[in-house]
């Protein structure tokens, strides 16, 4: 008698599955960007990605600083190690010709055509290729500001994977994944949760106002861009993912990211006499509340923590008042306007905090 074995179709490959948690890692609040960029990959490797068109084209709307550009360099940094791995245009950077020029090169016989070396070339997308992985990330950042002419580059790219060069090179994009960004309906979708509650009820309301809310934000992101985009362009992309805006609980996890990363610009910068950081919970804490502007997402918590530890620090080391191998100790007091910092002396331990490992 045969048996019948039921599968699971949920279940990923263990690279795919890497990725997924490299990126909730790195990437806070935003799953919807990151389950999908995961499928991509997915398809990718298996090889069941579709042929004559790139891995995936994906458009990301939603608010400013809500981790658009992050989500790509984040892909970047967990596939290739590098998040700048990244072959980016700036869209509104490309308004003329000439500028045009500068993405796919000007044809043989110009004045200048040795010289230019096309941002968009096989080249420039192989650049980051690795033995393991042939797969690169193009990012188009604010669309709604690319002109026509950028505009029919782009749909060809979208549509067939393919772009030519101004000296008839072509280019294949399909092992690449396009993702492009736009601000596009942000106000709009800010409106729907600001009035009455606050935007950022859509992070710390009960679930139930939550799931409605961030329903609501993704309807009017797309019907915002229906607007705006031809139905060309709309039919040309694989997914329209509408980012959420980040809450305090968001932020919260996101302080430690940064303070991540500030560990390891200290690493880079004082080499041999690198040091440690110790930051409280009450300094992280204050470090949040300093740094939140539902407005603009992550950025205003990136420029507190310039302001309030990086600045600070780098006196302290200029100073010479940290010296190698010390554990900084970072605390806060309360109503105090400033960080409070301290070395330990002794054994890291003592202060009850540990010491972030270098
Ligand atoms: N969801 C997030 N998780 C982790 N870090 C984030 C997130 N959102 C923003 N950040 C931090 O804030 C910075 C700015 O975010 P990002 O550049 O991704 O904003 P954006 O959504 O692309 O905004 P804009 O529309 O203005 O380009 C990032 O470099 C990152 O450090
Ligand atoms: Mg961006």
């Amino acid at each position: 008698m045969s048996q019948i074995q039921l599968l699971d179709p949920s279940r990923k490959g263990r690279e795919a599955e890497g990725l997924e948690t490299r990126l909730r890692h790195l990437v806070i609040g935003q799953d919807d960007a990151i389950s999908k960029i995961v499928e991509a990959y997915q398809g990718f490797r298996t090889g069941m990605s579709p042929a004559g068109r790139p891995v995936g084209n994906f458009l990301f709307l939603g608010p400013t600083g809500s981790g658009k550009t992050r989500v790509v360099e984040a892909t970047a940094e967990a596939l290739v190690k590098d998040p700048g791995g990244v072959v980016k245009i700036d869209c509104a950077e490309y308004q003329h010709s000439h500028e045009i020029a500068k993405l796919i090169g000007s044809p043989p016989g110009y004045l200048g055509h040795r010289e230019t070396n096309a941002l968009l070339s096989q080249e420039a997308l192989n650049r980051h290729h690795t033995e393991e992985l042939k797969l690169s990330f193009v990012l188009f950042d604010e669309i709604e500001k690319a002109s026509d002419s950028l505009w029919n580059l782009l749909l060809g790219i979208l549509d067939k994977g393919t772009l030519t060069l101004g000296d008839n090179r072509r280019v294949d994009f399909s092992q690449s994944i396009i993702f492009m960004t736009s601000n596009l309906g942000a106000a709009e979708m800010s409106a729907l949760g600001a009035p009455r509650l606050g935007f950022h009820v859509a992070c710390s309301g009960d679930d139930t106002n939550k799931a409605k809310l961030n329903g609501k934000i993704t309807t009017a992101g797309v019907a915002a861009a229906r607007r705006r985009f031809t139905p060309e362009f709309m039919n040309r992309l694989d997914q329209i993912v509408v980012f959420r805006s980040l809450g305090t609980p968001d932020l919260r996890k996101i302080v430690d990211i940064e303070l991540d990363l500030v560990q390891q610009r200290i690493r880079a910068a004082a080499r041999d006499n690198r040091f440690f950081l110790a930051v409280t919970e009450s300094a992280k804490e204050f470090l949040v509340a300093e740094g939140t502007d539902v407005r603009y997402g992550a950025r205003p918590l990136k420029r507190a923590i310039e302001r309030l530890l990086v600045h600070p620090l780098s006196n302290l080391m200029a100073s010479r008042q940290i010296r190698r191998g010390d554990c900084i100790r970072v605390s806060h007091a309360q109503h105090a306007p400033t960080l409070l910092f301290s070395r330990e002396t002794e054994t890291e331990q003592a202060w009850g905090v540990g010491c972030q490992a270098a």
